[in-house]
């Protein structure tokens, strides 16, 4: 049975929780938007389309900012086409997903929906077959109050406030040959330079992220972040990680353990930034906006299922990459989340790709149900119980074996200490694929008072790993209750089933 040993001690912390580290992502692709959030008709739409159904349940997720309009969307989209009177806006070519947009859905519906979801914007701008003029003009359209060409057309387009937008991509994965208008980092450096310029001379309140590799594996990954750096320093705020990750010829344990890649692919970036701070003499801190992570089955791009991908037909919101996550994905996206959270002092936003339908925690049917993947509760605890401090931990493990990192610990965590409602929040994961684990919580500097929950996400009593939620089982993966867990000794001690994940609160006093 693997045993672990975990430390924390009340003097240290790593950061204050950033709460844009619990971020998803919609982009006009497949059935993220289109019968996602909006679906005009459908028996739980609202007068303006919204379904109240996805809504809620977004809600109960508690995604804190949402970037939008894409991904690999943007690099064509013309953000114009997405206002004004919906009968009169154009119909287009989406190249990048093989789809045709009818722009129904645009940028103040979206304002208009995450004002409701209560969540913060973070839109992204195409730098791909677009640049400064564009850029600069949806900023004065979304953010300049009044009395000039593009923000009094806003208000006569109905928004008479500034949308005050202050999270901005400065375009996607521009490294990437798939990217409509793909750059070398010098030609992407010097673009984003003088967009971010132009942009913050119409308002220098908002918040930029240059785009960093589309994952680790790219060729240029570490020299691109380093030349687009050294073009942006002093512009922007932020570079992007995107990384998805998925099991590869049944190797769990590997895939549980892609943790171990994420942690080292974070402090890879952090090194460059630093580097390029050093060079470049800068005393200001760029940090980093993981703004595209998940568990994503890349089947190629034609599948059985989904053949519309690289089909010969045009269909305005196919189904693209809607993967069922299963409870082994689910423990995966709780660790993913640790070591995001273990690196908030650097990674400051990050966003869970995609919100619904497509490699989503939500799934809704065209006209039908919507409903949650086993993958919806570790975000959604994570979101709702990361408060306060991030808390350093001292861990000592049992090993795991797997082929691709060899040796990893079996249990796996992540804590937060929210100081004003004198509560301690464990996460925790154990990635034995056939023993329970047991957990020894050693709090110095803290009085361990009582369990405040204690909830895990598990294989089910005659279920397997494989086992997900789907259209007619919707509860199949969920949580339950934690059943051994307690104080002894001002120790907490806990037994993990074995491929969980779990979060227990407790209640603290600082001694
Ligand atoms: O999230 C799906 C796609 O993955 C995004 O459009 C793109 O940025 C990434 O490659």
């Amino acid at each position: 049975m693997p045993y672990a040993t975990i430390t924390i001690d009340r003097d240290f912390t790593v950061a204050d929780v950033p709460r844009r580290l619990f971020g998803s992502f919609v982009e006009h692709m497949g059935r993220c938007v289109y019968t996602g959030i909006y679906e005009p008709g459908h028996p739980r739409a609202d007068e303006r389309g919204f379904r109240q159904d996805v809504m809620e349940l977004v809600k109960e997720m508690g995604p804190t900012v949402i970037r939008y309009p894409g991904g690999n969307f943007v690099s064509g989209y013309r953000w114009e086409d997405g206002v004004g009177p919906q009968e009169d806006r154009p119909v287009r070519i989406d190249g990048a997903w093989h789809s045709i947009e009818t722009n129904a859905f645009g940028l103040h519906e979206f304002v208009d929906w995450a004002r409701e979801a209560e969540v913060e914007i973070m839109e992204a701008i195409n730098l791909g077959t677009r640049g400064v003029e564009a850029a600069r003009s949806l900023v004065e359209y979304a953010n300049h109050p009044g009395g000039t060409y593009w923000s009094d057309l806003r208000r006569k387009n109905g928004a008479e406030d500034p949308f005050d937008i202050k999270l901005w991509c400065l375009g996607n994965e521009l490294d990437g040959p798939w990217q409509i208008g793909h750059k070398t980092a010098a030609e992407y450096g010097r673009l984003a330079q003088e967009s971010a310029k132009a942009m913050k001379l119409v308002d220098p309140t908002i918040e930029l992220v240059a785009v960093g590799s589309s994952n680790r594996q790219m060729p240029t990954f570490g020299s691109w972040e380093h030349t687009v750096l050294t073009h942006t320093y002093e512009e922007v705020d932020y570079v992007s990680m995107h990384a998805y990750y998925q099991e590869h010829d049944g190797d769990a344990a590997s895939f549980l353990a892609e943790g171990v890649d994420m942690d080292a692919f974070i402090d890879g970036v952090i090194s460059t930034i630093d580097a390029v701070k050093a060079a470049g003499k800068h005393t200001k801190q760029v940090n980093i906006s993981f703004d595209e992570w998940n568990v994503w089955y890349q089947r190629g791009l034609e599948t059985e299922d989904q053949p519309h991908q690289v089909a010969r037909d045009w269909k305005t919101h196919p189904r693209l990459i809607e993967d069922t996550y299963s409870v082994t994905d689910a423990v995966v996206v709780g660790t993913l989340l640790h070591s995001l959270l273990r690196h908030g002092d650097r990674v400051r936003i990050a966003n869970q790709a995609q919100l619904v339908n497509v490699i989503a925690p939500i799934r809704s049917e065209e006209g039908g149900p919507a409903w949650r993947q086993a993958s919806f509760w570790p975000f959604a605890r994570m979101a709702a119980l990361a408060r306060g401090q991030i808390m350093q931990l001292s861990l000592v493990s049992d090993q795991v074996s797997t082929k691709k990192f060899g040796e990893v610990d079996a249990v796996d965590a992540a804590a937060t200490w929210d100081e004003e409602r004198g509560k301690l929040a464990l996460f925790v994961a154990n990635r034995s694929l056939e023993e329970d684990g047991e957990v020894s919580l050693k709090l110095p500097g803290f009085t361990a008072r009582s369990i405040a929950s204690a909830e895990v996400l598990c294989v089910p009593e005659g279920g397997d790993r494989h086992l997900a939620n789907v259209e007619d089982n919707q509860d199949a993966v969920t949580l339950v209750p934690l059943q051994e867990v307690g104080i002894q000794d001002g120790r907490v001690q806990l037994k993990l089933p074995a491929l969980s994940w779990a979060v227990v609160e407790i209640d603290v006093e600082s001694a």
